[in-house]
């Protein structure tokens, strides 16, 4: 052994003094309440420069978080930067008032508590957040942690699950760094500088055994492509929310921005050798981002070539290793389509051919317009066909969906697990979920969809629905400019008074008007409103950021707004 401890000193020193550099594992956190603070703050990527980054809990990659199946749940977040934020947990379950959307803002100095119980399966999810229009800067600067959800059903396995031991989380990130000031920029077409875990030139120490790698994708932008340089065969046991019934064996992973997949690597036997996961951009399809360049937008320093992305040394086995890959793993039951209805969704670019700028059905993100509504308990398709030139990460809030087709044929088997992420091909791509709500109705709180490209969301591509009630009535307006026109709320943000102006609604004579704080609670109510222009004392407010909803047999429609 300590012949051995001497050679890998040896390796070591002489990697560490080619500018290698170990990675670190995010702190974790445990228990019913969870405590969260953001705010600005520094970290030293590169000798001797501070560069400005945005830490939950003080550290660029906020803590992993660990939460049990069936465990309830209080999360504190606090916002300690000067500017607003939201905290969305990526992939988790929960209502919509609790999912942190771009609608539970958290202003400056405020603390959003949320607390649910844990409905996930075992997963890798993660947070982040979620303001529209800041995200990617937020993001980006470092404002994102993972989530680890443990089950029975995992527990049962022979498993990896020693966390930075056998069983290590990677978050993988492309980043701009200024040349000379080593700011981070927020922009992701000409990254430079490929990261796991905040760290530039990686290397990670694996045990000679089968070790467990969380891989989440959290790159503003680019497709991950990883194989490894040897060729190796290895096994993807899960998709974004939850365990595939058997592990895959893949030689490439492929994977979105947002998207999470963990692999089991068997590294047995192989003590001293050192490999490497390459990114393999020159393997991507013409329209992925960091593929070959695209139309009018020129080639990034990383696009379309092959590096090594992380650098794997292997070292001693720790204490009773886990040596097999086992044989199955659970049964994942996809949404029957029986009685499902269909959506249809579009992505263009806007003007035709941008490769910036897209919408979603012919418009962008209104946060004051509800895209369309869903039935509780119904199935339900998505149909996705994307004439843009570039490749999209389709995310969903608030709930798994199977994918049913990709361009017409059943998925790989790989990615027949729970999904919220996939990439949407380009140029008359076609894929097709299904998925059904089953626990949150809210008729006034959206969920949002949108592009997990940061910049992408932040410019609008994005839209929301709501979950209705089996016995609500009441239909959104769909892509209607009409309804924002019809109510208007001033001062917003408001302190001392609200001037509510409602100038055409039909039905008025049986239009309420409801005030709910984030929590869903309701605050005010007026059961008749009137048009014209109704004025109300924002003084009995909290401050904080309210839902007023409009409220007719046939219609309804929701605005924000904020009480400082
Ligand atoms: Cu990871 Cu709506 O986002
Ligand atoms: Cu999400
Ligand atoms: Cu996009």
């Amino acid at each position: 052994m300590k012949v051995y401890k001497i050679i890998f000193n040896l390796i070591f020193f002489s990697i560490v003094s080619q500018g290698q550099n170990l990675i670190s594992f995010p702190d974790t956190i445990s228990g019913s309440v969870i405590n969260l603070s953001i705010r600005d703050s520094t970290k030293q990527f590169f000798s001797s420069y501070n560069t400005k980054t945005i830490a939950y809990n003080g550290r660029y990659l906020g803590p992993t978080i660990f939460l049990n199946k069936g465990q309830n749940i209080t999360l504190n977040v606090t916002n300690n930067l000067v500017d607003t934020t939201t905290t969305h947990w990526h992939g988790m379950h929960v209502s919509p008032n609790n999912d942190g959307s771009p609608h539970t803002m958290i202003m400056a100095g405020a603390t959003w508590s949320p607390s649910f119980n844990v409905l996930d399966n075992a997963c890798t999810n993660w947070y982040h957040p979620h303001l529209h229009g800041k995200t990617m800067s937020q993001v980006l600067k470092g404002a994102a942690g993972l989530i680890i959800v443990r089950d029975s059903i995992e527990r049962s396995l022979l498993l990896p699950r020693k966390y930075g031991i056998d069983d290590f989380p990677l978050v993988c990130q492309f980043q701009t760094f200024d040349t000379i000031t080593k700011e981070i920029k927020i922009y992701d077409e000409f990254d430079n500088f490929s990261m796991v875990n905040g760290t530039i030139k990686p290397l990670l120490n694996v045990p000679a055994q089968v070790v467990r790698l969380r891989i989440l994708n959290a790159s503003s932008h680019r497709v991950l492509q990883f194989g490894f340089n040897d060729g190796r065969t290895f096994y993807q046991i899960t998709t974004d929310e939850g365990l595939l019934d058997a592990p895959v064996p893949l030689t490439r992973l492929r994977l979105g921005s947002g998207e999470r997949a963990e692999i089991l690597v068997n590294f047995s036997g192989q003590l001293g050798q050192i490999f490497y996961i390459n990114q393999y951009g020159n393997e991507l399809p013409s329209g992925y981002p960091g593929g070959p360049a695209m139309m009018n937008s020129p080639l990034g320093p990383l696009d379309n070539i092959a590096f090594n992305f992380l650098q794997i040394n292997v070292v001693a086995q720790t204490a009773s290793p886990i040596t097999t890959i086992p044989a199955s793993l659970t049964t994942n039951q996809i949404t029957s389509q029986n009685g499902a209805g269909t959506r249809s969704f579009l992505i263009q670019g806007s003007p035709n051919n941008s490769m910036t700028n897209f919408v979603i059905n012919g418009v962008k993100y209104n946060e004051n317009v509800i895209n369309f509504t869903t039935k509780i308990d119904s199935s339900m398709i998505w149909q996705i066909t994307n004439q843009s030139m570039m490749a999209h990460p389709w995310h969903i809030h608030g709930n798994h969906f199977y994918i049913l087709t990709i361009n017409g044929v059943a998925p790989p088997a790989n990615m027949a697990g729970r999904k919220d992420v996939v990439i949407i091909p380009p140029q008359g791509g076609v894929v097709r979920l299904i998925m059904k709500y089953k626990d949150f109705a809210d008729s006034t709180m959206p969920y949002m969809y949108h592009c997990h490209i940061l910049s992408h969301e932040d410019k609008g591509m994005m839209g929301q629905f709501v979950v209705k009630n089996k016995s609500q009535t009441t239909v959104g307006l769909g892509n209607s400019t009409l309804i924002v026109e019809t109510l208007k709320l001033y001062p917003n943000p408001a302190s001392d008074e609200i001037n509510i102006v409602l100038t055409d609604f039909s039905n008025l004579n049986s239009t309420s008007l409801n005030i709910y704080n984030v929590l869903g609670s309701l605050v005010y109510s007026v059961d008749k409103i009137v048009t014209g222009s109704t004025v109300i004392n924002a003084a009995v407010f909290c401050k904080g950021v309210y839902t007023v909803e409009l409220k007719s047999s046939s219609q309804f429609l929701t605005k924000k707004l904020i009480i400082e």
